[in-house]
């Protein structure tokens, strides 16, 4: 019925959206930037704030780090043999300052996002760490504060997701086959609630391949929660599983998509009407991963080559499958980011072996850009490559001025500088190639933290010395949720393409131009909180404005 047809006009759509980017020289690959050497600590887990501060907190019981904490910092922790080092810092992308933070308990392969209200809630880690909910405010001098009995189970490798209701859902973990909400809804409900998926999943007890889930809230309001190669629908309130997906070719117990198998997967472009009442189709992606027995064989000593393969599925179709199709490169442990544009940067990762303490081989340097809205032939695009191996325990993360930012990279035990891929201490970014434009718009009435309310009529004025036309369109307005970015997934990425009308000119002598349209629809589109707002026109992004919807 609709759902297919809708469906292949989302690709049409897209098509559009991202074929459009004519002023850019078609060999332009992008380029890499260091942005600091050092920041004292590695960065396994990242988030962005809405005050362009970014957050980074590796693991307390990695021992040493290379930034010590102020003196009146230091902390009691028997898990730690010197607790006067750093293991969690604050980047401030305007100068590049380095923060120290303090976390008292193990934050080890543990989840967060970022909250309705702007503040970082970290959840779980390893032993004392395993049952703390850790904050963090947006503001200056502060620091993280810790809730030490702030979830019922203990969540290590778990994955979280922002609900259309503010909560956060927090859901799996090593031998933890539950969710639970954070705030806790009430002192009536404070249960765990069962997910035997979770078990089901596993390729066995020793070697899971079901870690860290990837979770994305379906514009129906349900949680679609993929693990190992198989796939379901949630309703998190009932904790009734109310669709099973197909299993993912490929799967059957030969490829394996999560820890320690690890691949990626991003929820692609949903384009927004404001006619809500229209089915809104949602599109998952899943790509990478490597045999389900590849860790195992690692640690023998046999690094097993990653799979090519990605899958997409339409979760909101009656009758979906999956559509497979390969990656120009192999990859274990690759970022998927949304870029602005809609398209989704693969980057990070290795070629041969898994996640684990130095058991991934060849690392794959070259970012790889897949054009959402193209072709399955035309679709993947090769970037160019990094000089800095990101493996185990790396990250990257969208920054507001469309750059992503790379870092960490630790797979050793402690910090190590002399193993063939050492303990990586720097920060880079990529410029993806729709950066090389002198005509970048620039929107003009947009303060930063501006509220918006659901279905509101919005105006988005804009800058643009693009010399091509808006006749046939080009110009889109994008909102992207900040992710939270540990072990190659982006909990809580999230991009939606405003509905807007035509483009107007304003100003014909500073070349502004305005576009009206509304704001997203419903908290199950877009879940409240913190966005960054974008006009893309004719393939270049502007810049991100912080908006918060509410
Ligand atoms: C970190 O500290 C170690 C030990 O002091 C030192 O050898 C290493 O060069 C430092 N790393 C960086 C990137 O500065
Ligand atoms: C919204 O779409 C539905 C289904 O196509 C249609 O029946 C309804 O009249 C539309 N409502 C508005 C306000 O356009
Ligand atoms: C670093 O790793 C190497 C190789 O595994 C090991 O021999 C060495 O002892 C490690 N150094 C430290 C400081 O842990």
């Amino acid at each position: 019925m609709a759902a297919k047809t809708s469906f292949f006009l989302l690709i049409a759509i897209t098509t559009c959206l991202i074929t459009s980017s004519t002023s850019q020289t078609p060999a332009y690959r992008g380029r890499w930037r260091l942005l600091k050497r050092n920041i004292g600590i590695s960065a396994m887990h990242m988030a962005l704030l809405p005050n362009d501060k970014i957050i980074v907190f590796d693991r307390t019981s990695f021992g040493p780090s290379n930034l010590t904490l102020p003196q009146a910092k230091c902390h009691i922790d028997s898990t730690i043999s010197d607790n006067c080092f750093a293991h969690s810092v604050e980047f401030d992308l305007s100068n590049r300052a380095v923060r120290p933070l303090t976390i008292l308990t193990d934050t080890w392969c543990s989840s967060g996002a970022l909250s309705s209200s702007g503040v970082l809630v970290q959840t779980g880690g390893f032993e004392a760490g395993e049952l703390v909910v850790r904050y963090f405010q947006p503001c200056a001098g502060c620091d993280w504060v810790e809730n030490p009995n702030g979830l019922i189970a203990p969540r290590w490798y778990s994955s979280n997701q922002v609900l259309p209701d503010g909560r956060i859902i927090v859901v799996g973990g090593r031998l933890e086959f539950s969710y639970e909400f954070i705030p806790k809804s009430s002192k009536q409900n404070p249960q765990l609630y069962k997910l035997p998926f979770l078990e089901q999943t596993r390729y066995s007890a020793k070697v899971p391949n079901n870690l860290y889930p990837f979770l994305h809230l379906s514009p129906d309001g349900n949680l679609f929660i993929f693990a190992n190669d198989r796939a379901i629908l949630l309703d998190y309130a009932s904790g009734i599983v109310v669709r099973q997906f197909p299993t993912m070719p490929d799967g059957n117990g030969a490829v394996s998509r999560n820890y320690p198998s690890t691949g990626s997967s991003a929820l692609l472009p949903i384009f927004l009407s404001r006619n809500d009442t229209v089915t809104r189709d949602a599109v998952v992606l899943v790509c990478g991963g490597t045999a389900s027995d590849a860790n195992v064989k690692a640690s023998a000593g046999e690094y097993v080559v990653a799979t090519r393969s990605c899958g997409r599925i339409s979760i909101t179709e009656e009758k979906p499958e999956w559509e497979m199709e390969e990656m120009p490169v192999e990859r274990v442990m690759g970022d998927m980011i949304l870029l602005p544009t809609g398209d989704v940067l693969i980057i990070n990762g290795a070629r041969k072996g898994t996640a684990g303490w130095d058991v991934a081989r060849e690392p794959v340097l070259y970012p790889v850009l897949y054009r959402t809205g193209r072709d399955a032939k035309t679709r993947f695009e090769i970037l160019s490559p990094s000089i800095i191996p990101r493996l185990y325990h790396s990250t990257a993360h969208l920054l507001p001025d469309g750059r992503v930012l790379v870092g960490g990279s630790n797979p050793n035990r402690n910090y190590n500088f002399s193993t063939v891929y050492p303990t990586e201490l720097s920060l880079e970014t990529f410029y993806p190639p729709y950066l090389n434009t002198k005509s970048r718009p620039l929107i003009t009435n947009v303060e930063p933290g501006k509220e918006m309310a659901y279905k509101q009529r919005i105006s988005v004025r804009f800058r643009s010395s693009s010399k091509e036309s808006f006749n046939g369109g080009g110009v889109y307005v994008t909102m992207v949720a900040p992710s939270f970015t540990t072990h190659s997934f982006a909990m809580n990425q999230r991009l939606l393409v405003l509905d807007v009308g035509e483009v107007m000119s304003r100003e014909k002598e500073s070349n502004e131009y305005v576009v009206e349209g509304h704001a997203p629809p419903t908290p199950a589109v877009a879940p409240p909180g913190y966005y960054l707002l974008f006009v893309v026109v004719h393939g270049a992004p502007s810049r991100g404005m912080w908006i918060r919807i509410k």
